[in-house]
Formats: C-alpha cells, structure tokens, sequence
C-alpha cells in the first residue's frame, strides 16, 4: 500500500514539471488523492459494498473534481493531471502508467447494463486535455489521443489520434513516407514482400542505378553520333561508357535476387 503510494508520488514528479517536492505532491496534487480514495472505493465495490463504494467515489468526486466509478480498474502509477472534470466509467480500464489530463471522460455510447461499454487504455497512454474517449473499445499501448480529440474507434498501440472525430496521423505519416520511398525506386517498409527488406532497397538502388547509367550511355551514343557525322572522328566519352560498365545483375545476385 505504502510503496503503492510512494511509486504514485515518484511518478507525478517524473512527468510533470512543476512538482518540485514530495510533501507538495502528496499535499497539492487532487489527481493523486483521487487515485488512492478510488482504490479503496474499489475495495468496496468489488467486495460488495456497493453503496459504500459509490459514496467513497462520490465524497471523492466531491473533493477532487474527478469522477471515477467504483467499478473501473486502474493500474499502477496512473497520473490525472490537473484532472477537473475527468469521468472515468463503470467498465473502463486504465493500464499502468498512463496520463489523463483535465476534462477527459471515458465513456459509454449504449446504455446496455453489464455490458463493456467504456473504453481499456493501455500502458503509457497518454490522454489530452479535454479529449472524449466513447464505447468499449482498447486504446493501444503508448497511443496518445490529443487535446480535445473525440475517439470512438480503436487506436492502434504507438499511434496518435486527434480531432473530432479522430483520425490516427501516425498512419497518414507511413503512407506519406511510403509514397515518398516508392517514387525513390524501393519499399521503405517492405513488409508485404517475403524477404528482407533492406535486401530490397539494396535492389532497388541497384536497379535505379543501372537505369540511370543505361540512359547516360544512350545520351553519349547520341552525342558520339552526332560529333561523328560532323568532324568524322572518334568521340572519347563513347568509350569510357564501355570501359565502366554497371554489372547490375552481379551485384543483384550478390544482395540475394
Ligand atoms: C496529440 C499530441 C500528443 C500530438 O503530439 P505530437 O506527436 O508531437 O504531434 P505534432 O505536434 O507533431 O502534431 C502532428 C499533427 O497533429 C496535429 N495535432 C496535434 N495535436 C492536435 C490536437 N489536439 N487536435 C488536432 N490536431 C492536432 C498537428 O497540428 C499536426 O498536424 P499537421 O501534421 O497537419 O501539421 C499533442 O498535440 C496533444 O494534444 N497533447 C496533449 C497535451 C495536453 O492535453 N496538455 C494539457 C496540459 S495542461
């Protein structure tokens, strides 16, 4: 319980700037007083005592700001910044390490009972100021929902959603970067192929490469022409193009085609 406690304070001082002593966290902070009153309102709730549960939560909500059912499950060194009106629902979940910021809710959008109508976050979300997380769904671990944002889908882990309704622009960002790496001739990813991918972009330089020379000695063979039937002399340039030429099928061969 104590050690609980003691990760809970540790945690705020790591992620918020402005804490600058344990005595003014566990005096100042409603975020952190919420969290250790609803473990005991959970307490209840699971153990039975329903009302007491409800009341716990209430008398919280009442010194706090925030609003968490008895029944949701809140993981370990869970941070509510500033945290006024946040509204945590009956079946959400929030996993370790994660970070609410004021005004959020976790919410339902069906009025089904028993049902999992509010969302599960997973470790390390972040959760903007503002931002309205609606239905049952997971939020991915270390996802982060902007300021603001009204999520009513799933988010991926690792990705960022913003915007009413949200949008996941870590996604837009990998098509972005994939449309860029095809026009360059390779895959940048090259998952949807069977082998390894750097093997791939190695080819794929090796055949722009090839092209590129191919073109280049078609220009010299025109220019070697044109000289010719001009002065009727040899043109240097036309033999260097065969001196060095670019044995692209070998150094395929070599990457592994
Ligand atoms: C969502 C968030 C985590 C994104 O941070 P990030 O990964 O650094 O992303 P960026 O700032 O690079 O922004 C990426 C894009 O998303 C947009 N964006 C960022 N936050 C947004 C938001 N809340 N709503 C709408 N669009 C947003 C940016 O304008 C940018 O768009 P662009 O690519 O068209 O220019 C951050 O903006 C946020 O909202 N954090 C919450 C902070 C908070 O609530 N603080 C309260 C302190 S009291």
């Amino acid at each position: 319980m104590l050690s609980r406690i003691r990760s809970d304070i540790q945690c705020i001082l790591e992620r918020d700037p402005a804490a600058r002593s344990t005595w003014e966290v566990l005096t100042c902070y409603p975020g952190l007083h919420a969290v250790i009153l609803h473990r005991l309102a959970h307490a209840c709730w699971t153990h039975g005592l329903k009302w007491l549960g409800r009341f716990v939560s209430h008398i919280t909500r009442f010194l706090t700001g925030i609003e968490i059912h008895p029944g949701a499950t809140i993981g370990n060194r869970v941070f509510f910044d500033h945290a006024m009106g946040v509204v945590v629902g009956e079946t959400a979940e929030i996993g370790d390490d994660c970070t609410i910021y004021q005004g959020v809710t976790l919410g339902g959008t069906s009025l089904y009972k028993g049902a999992k109508r509010h969302p599960t976050l997973g470790r390390g979300v972040v959760v903007g100021a503002g931002a309205q997380v609606l239905g049952g769904f997971t939020v991915g671990d270390g996802a982060k929902v902007g300021s603001n944002a009204v999520v009513t889908k799933p988010v991926p882990a690792g990705a960022t959603a913003v915007g009413n309704p949200a949008r996941i622009i870590q996604a837009e960002l990998d098509v972005k970067r994939e449309e860029a790496a095809s026009k360059m001739g390779f895959s940048a990813y090259g998952v949807t192929q069977s082998d390894d991918p750097l093997s791939q972009a190695m080819r794929g330089l090796i055949d722009n490469a090839s092209s590129h020379e191919h073109q280049i000695a078609m220009l010299w063979k025109a220019i070697d022409t044109l000289q010719a039937s001009r002065d009727k002399t040899n043109c240097v340039p036309g033999d260097a193009t065969l001196a060095e030429h670019f044995e692209a099928d070998k150094l395929n061969q070599l990457v592994g085609k």
